[in-house]
């Protein structure tokens, strides 16, 4: 048995479902350790509050039971089954500023802890990296966001969650699309990284899922092949379709675009009037189609976490207590292969690093994944033309 800790846990960058269970999972494990645990609010602001007075440190313990509500809740347990962050969340600082630096070490020195559990993704988690170097920290990175990308991990607090999102609102959007024999072009969330369309594209049955890592610019090229897809389907006598983009897809000039669903809407209607009009008749059935974009927005950061996101929450938080008790800190919890493990946090932060120099993502989809290879097996276009039938084979 290790001496008793005080610990303190702190969530920061975006918000996602999933974050409360963690803290939940770090009280509990912590408690059964007889260690306290500090509930930082907003991140390091919350350590330059300490600073300047507006927060007693004692005030910010969380009881193993503090978050049950006698009475009134019957004492029901309710942080797994709530979204956003019972801490509060911050997605900008000004920590490269010496006064607030110094101001958030001395917080981090006034509240006496001995490990620091953060709860963030891949730009938070720099953040608080370089911070924990100059305070000399003993710190331990748990990953969380909806986009999947923090190196080393193979699953992030939230993924799942937003996942079921997406695919709930693909569900949702087929009976309408169906009934109008519309496109619904369904624009997702994940920053630069395809993991949350591509895989509730695929969840959700989308018919055309378009990620950057294998569609770098939407060009005539790759709409004309989006037209080509949905005029095979049209053939085959499914009128309507669901097309899903994810965000970080390009433009042509290589910049990212605002309201890229609704553009794609509209280039997919004026595209296959083109073609139609140049005289390739397959198209013409697509001419007069009614496109719809439907932009997901931040509900795929909220809702109640699914089991497979409070079940990483809580082997999550018991490995970050697991690597406290051993002393083992700089380590990041990561799942990898069926199991949790711990990683370097430095060596994830320097790839971050280096993606972010690049301007690339740190934790992209591998093109050839295996999602990538399921979605072609099941004639899904993303933006490979050899996935693409030829229409007149396809002709009834
Ligand atoms: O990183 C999570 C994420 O939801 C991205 O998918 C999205 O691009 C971004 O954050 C939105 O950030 P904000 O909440 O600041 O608008």
């Amino acid at each position: 048995m290790s001496s008793p800790k005080r610990i303190g846990i702190l969530t920061s960058g975006g918000d996602c479902p999933g974050l409360n269970a963690v803290i939940r999972a770090v009280v509990k494990c912590a408690s059964r350790r007889g260690w306290q645990v500090l509930g930082i609010p907003y991140g390091t602001d919350g350590m330059m509050r300490v600073a300047e007075g507006d927060y007693n440190p004692e005030d910010l313990v969380i009881p193993e039971h503090g978050y049950d509500i006698p009475g009134m809740l019957q004492g029901i347990d309710v942080l797994q089954f709530l979204s956003g962050s019972i801490l509060g969340s911050i997605n900008k600082g000004d920590s490269r500023n010496p006064e607030v630096l110094a101001k958030i070490l001395k917080g981090y020195e006034m509240l006496g802890l001995d490990a620091l559990i953060a709860i963030g993704g891949d730009g938070s988690l720099d953040i608080i990296y370089e911070i924990s170097l100059k305070g000399g920290w003993n710190l331990i990175g748990i990953p969380k966001t909806i986009d999947n990308d923090v190196p080393f991990t193979e699953r992030s607090i939230g993924f799942d969650t937003a996942v079921q999102t997406v695919n709930s609102a693909l569900y949702d959007l087929t009976f309408t699309a169906a009934s109008h024999d519309r496109v619904m072009v369904v624009e997702v969330m994940g920053r630069d990284a395809g993991h949350l369309a591509l895989h509730g594209g695929i969840a959700g049955g989308a018919d055309v899922i378009l990620i950057p890592e294998l569609v770098p610019a939407l060009n005539d090229t790759i709409i004309d092949q989006v037209c080509h897809k949905l005029a095979e389907l049209r053939h085959r006598g499914r009128k309507f379709a669901l097309v899903v983009v994810a965000e970080g897809v390009r433009g042509e000039d290589g910049h990212r675009m605002k309201a890229i669903a609704e553009y794609m809407a509209k280039e997919i209607a004026s595209r296959s009037h083109i073609l139609c009009a140049s005289g390739d008749a397959d198209y013409c059935d697509m001419d007069a189609v009614e496109t719809r974009a439907t932009v997901l927005g931040h509900i795929q950061r909220s809702g109640t976490p699914t089991a497979s996101d409070r079940l990483l929450a809580a082997a999550f938080g018991r490995k970050a207590t697991d690597l406290i008790a051993d002393g083992r800190y700089g380590r990041l919890v990561v799942w990898e292969a069926g199991r949790v493990r711990s990683k370097d946090l430095g060596e994830a932060i320097a790839i971050v690093r280096d993606c972010h120099d690049r301007n690339v993502c740190p934790g992209p989809v591998e093109t050839d994944s295996t999602m990538v290879k399921v979605a072609r097996s099941l004639g899904t276009y993303v933006g490979d033309p050899a996935t693409l039938p030829s229409l007149t084979s396809t002709m009834t």
